[in-house]
């Protein structure tokens, strides 16, 4: 069932259901998550078999923002056992936003959704519809709502409603509950940063940029070792459409359609540079600025795999830092 977030009691009745153990998709700034009580066993269970994750993937934990400035401290101290200084400073410089943190877990909360971790993923998003169904469900007493991206594993994230009733499409109104927050701002998933050590890490690049972390930070947030925590979103292959993508710079891609001709028929072409292509190639220009294309990276996929070629050629992007998110989300579809 999907539910228009302006309807006032959308918010309402989808709380009522995660404090009921239900599942609930949830527009948030950077993709649609499926949402249940984090301390919720039960429920936090049905999202995993809805995705077909392995249980041992862990999930991040969605925070109300709470009241005040920093008002979402109250969740953070049901979760995390503690919280590092550096920690605590890209809270206050990128809460609520884009950016989870990884934390170690108090021993009693959440070990469902931590997949058997000692430590927990946490993020206050800016999505005003995130934070009202955030806030409503706290006042029901759920403390945290974890939410893995809202599609089924290995698969691209949805950043609209639709996608979201797209990828669970087998699942009946009683077991979803979908609210249509509109499409989402950012477009590809947090960028997330493991605190859990004497030093900061990145896990997963997001449109939270590595200069701004250390600026924050006042360190140097490092690249991920063999001692980082697991987590799915870097596995190497993920976000990949039917269709198979492969990453190809200008030269090669208009020296490909080139020689292909009228044959390039099962080919859909996403990309900055223009070059000549037969009649009938799918094909989206991408955006020269790294922001609007991770807005519409994941929808563009999506609509070009539906075209139903066996291939999607992409352009690789820029070099530059800012593109860091784009660019891994588009490496692990191509993987
Ligand atoms: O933007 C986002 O982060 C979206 C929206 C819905 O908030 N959520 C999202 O969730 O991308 P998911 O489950 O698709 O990716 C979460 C990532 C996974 O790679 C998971 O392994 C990692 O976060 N993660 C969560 N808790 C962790 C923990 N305790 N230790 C290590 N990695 C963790
Ligand atoms: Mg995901």
């Amino acid at each position: 069932m999907l539910l228009n977030a302006a309807d006032p009691a959308a918010i309402a009745a989808a709380a009522q259901r995660l404090a009921d153990g239900s599942l609930v998709g949830m527009p948030t700034e950077t993709v649609y998550g499926l949402a249940a009580d984090a301390d919720n066993a039960t429920a936090v269970h049905r999202i995993f078999e809805a995705k077909g994750r392995p249980s041992d993937h862990p999930l991040i934990v969605h925070l109300a923002p709470g009241a005040g400035e920093h008002g979402w401290r109250t969740g953070v101290d049901h979760y995390a056992r503690e919280v590092p200084a550096f920690a605590a400073a890209l809270m206050q410089a990128f809460w609520p936003g884009p950016l989870t943190l990884i934390l170690p877990r108090r021993a009693d909360v959440a070990a469902v959704a931590a997949g058997g971790q000692d430590s927990v993923g946490l993020r206050c998003p800016s999505h005003p519809v995130a934070q009202a169904l955030l806030s409503a469900a706290a006042a029901l007493g759920v403390s945290g709502v974890a939410a893995p991206s809202a599609n089924r594993f290995g698969r691209v994230s949805p950043t609209t409603a639709a996608h979201v009733a797209e990828e669970f499409a087998a699942l009946g109104e009683a077991d979803l509950l979908i609210i249509d927050g509109g499409a989402c701002r950012v477009g590809i998933e947090s960028t997330i940063v493991d605190c859990t050590r004497a030093h900061p890490v990145l896990l997963r690049p997001g449109m939270v940029t590595v200069a701004q972390l250390d600026a924050a930070c006042g360190q140097p947030v490092r690249e991920r070792d063999g001692a980082a925590p697991r987590a799915s979103g870097t596995l190497e292959s993920h976000y990949a459409p039917r269709a198979k993508v492969r990453l190809m710079d200008a030269k090669q891609l208009r020296a490909a359609f080139q020689l292909l001709g009228k044959d390039a028929r099962h080919i859909a072409v996403y990309a900055r540079s223009s070059f000549e292509t037969a009649r009938g190639v799918p094909r989206r220009r991408m955006p020269d600025e790294a922001a609007p294309a991770a807005q519409e990276l994941f929808a563009v996929l999506r609509e070009l795999d539906a075209t139903g070629v066996n291939l999607i050629w992409v352009e690789t992007p820029p070099e530059s830092s800012d593109w860091d998110g784009v660019r891994d989300r588009l490496q692990r579809a191509a993987a």
